[in-house]
């Protein structure tokens, strides 16, 4: 074990982290690449969700985002500087398969085997996402991940990039968040592809896990190991102890969490999902739960719940988290909500080893001290986890750059590294030279 001293607020925190610890950085490409057009690139449903009048915050798109196409050695460069082990990026799935089935397009393959090339060059460990919700327009129009053709297809797809990349590639994560894309995506219309089907988008979350599965058996048989997940989770809290607010937390955590982790993990549902999956989903099961190698979490905040109100027909409503700090994109800061959530994960499943696959926060500015002080938190919250018995192998902050923040554009800054939109100029802020003595006093 190696120990870490971090200035918090003026005090010393105390942390120790293994000195095989993955210290990391994660992007994903349609926030940062750009050169939407370039390279062979087919239409992704975020480049028809940007086009569509009204849908992302100022009317901003991703056609030069951060220019990260272009500029991917300057990326690796500023890693290089930052110290980590590992990147975690994602592959767009429009720039291999352009139309998402058949004819692969060499460029974009080619685009990817730069930067692992770069990366393993830079002693950086390449993560692969396959997927991060840049789905190919054509297949959207063919029903998306409402119909299974859609997990066949990705399968496909898979093989390719794992056939290309998997002789250099470290960790794979076939889906990023399959429960946001279902929800905000599917159920709400806040994301692309924009369809507002409440309940009626759960065949989302099936196709999408049944994706992931057909995914890692892809990838196995291309000779690519060391394959897990991304999901997003958030520990719910009900409102009070009333039984009422009880089983309305019930079914938002079998809703939000449990309809992720427990068939990859375990090969079955909760209870509470069964009424809205497809009819034949038993016999995806075994397919779904392929084993994996770690068992990746994103997190962000806890979710809070309530019974239903008279006349709604939900079977929960949600609640805002109240009584915490909120970061430029109203997220309360709640960094126990991080240890709490590893504890449940951890005494509900047998896991792999587990990796915090995305931690992170908006806040403005290049002197960031919130930044600093979230992430500071956030490990101490994982260390306690970890000491507590939670096996967590690393932890990647989201993100390297400010990039785009989907619906809501370029306003929430992520990034350790500020971008100015205008001259697309790199400014480390004060949180990267954190990290990197963070990471650098880990060693
Ligand atoms: C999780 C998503 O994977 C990522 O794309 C997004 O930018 C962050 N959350 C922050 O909202």
């Amino acid at each position: 074990m190696n120990f870490t001293f971090v200035q918090q607020r003026g005090n010393e925190v105390k942390m120790a982290f293994p000195s095989d610890f993955v210290w990391g950085v994660s992007t994903s490409a349609f926030q940062i690449e750009g050169a939407t057009r370039e390279g062979g690139r087919g239409v992704s449903v975020w480049d028809t969700f940007c086009a569509t009048p009204g849908k992302v915050r100022n009317g901003d798109n991703a056609d030069i985002a951060c220019d990260h196409y272009h500029r991917f050695g300057e990326d690796v460069a500023l890693m290089v500087e930052l110290g980590v082990k590992a990147y975690r990026f994602s592959v767009a799935w429009p720039r291999i398969q352009p139309t998402g089935q058949g004819k692969v397009n060499v460029e974009g393959l080619d685009f990817y085997d730069n930067l692992v090339d770069t990366l393993c060059e830079a002693g950086i460990a390449p993560v692969t996402t396959l997927y991060h919700w840049d789905t190919p327009q054509p297949l959207e129009d063919n029903g998306g991940w409402l119909v299974r053709d859609t997990a066949e297809r990705f399968a496909e797809y898979a093989q390719i990039v794992g056939e290309r990349l998997g002789d250099r590639v470290e960790m794979w994560i076939p889906l990023n968040e399959p429960m946001v894309e279902t929800l905000f995506g599917y159920a709400l219309g806040e994301y692309a592809p924009g369809r507002a089907l409440l309940f009626d988008a759960m065949p989302a979350a099936h196709y999408q896990n049944l994706a992931h599965g057909l995914a890692v058996s892809a990838l196995r048989a291309t000779g690519a190991k060391n394959i897990g997940t991304a999901n997003n989770h958030s520990p719910i809290w009900p409102a009070s102890k009333d039984e009422g607010d009880l089983t309305a937390a019930r079914h938002l955590d079998a809703v939000i969490n449990w309809m992720y982790a427990e068939p990859v993990l375990t090969g079955s549902y909760p209870d509470e999902v069964i009424p809205y999956l497809p009819r034949s989903y038993v016999d995806d099961l075994p397919k779904i739960a392929a084993p994996l190698d770690f068992y990746g979490v994103n997190y962000y905040e806890p979710q809070g719940v309530a019974k239903p109100g008279e006349g709604n027909p939900m079977p929960f409503e949600l609640r805002p988290v109240e009584g915490y700090p909120l970061t430029t994109n109203d997220s309360p800061v709640v960094p126990d909500g991080l240890r709490q959530f590893l504890a449940t994960l951890n005494s509900r499943y047998d896991l792999p080893p587990v990796y915090i696959t995305e931690s992170g926060c908006s806040f403005d500015g290049v002197r960031d001290r919130e930044r600093i002080d979230y992430h500071t938190e956030h490990l101490a919250a994982l260390e306690k986890a970890m000491s507590e018995g939670v096996d967590v192998r690393g932890y990647f902050v989201w993100s390297l750059l400010d990039n785009f923040e989907w619906s809501k554009g370029y306003q929430p800054r992520f990034g350790l590294v500020h971008i100015d939109y205008e001259t697309l100029a790199r400014t480390p802020k004060d949180s990267f030279h954190w990290y990197r003595d963070v990471i650098g006093g880990a060693r």
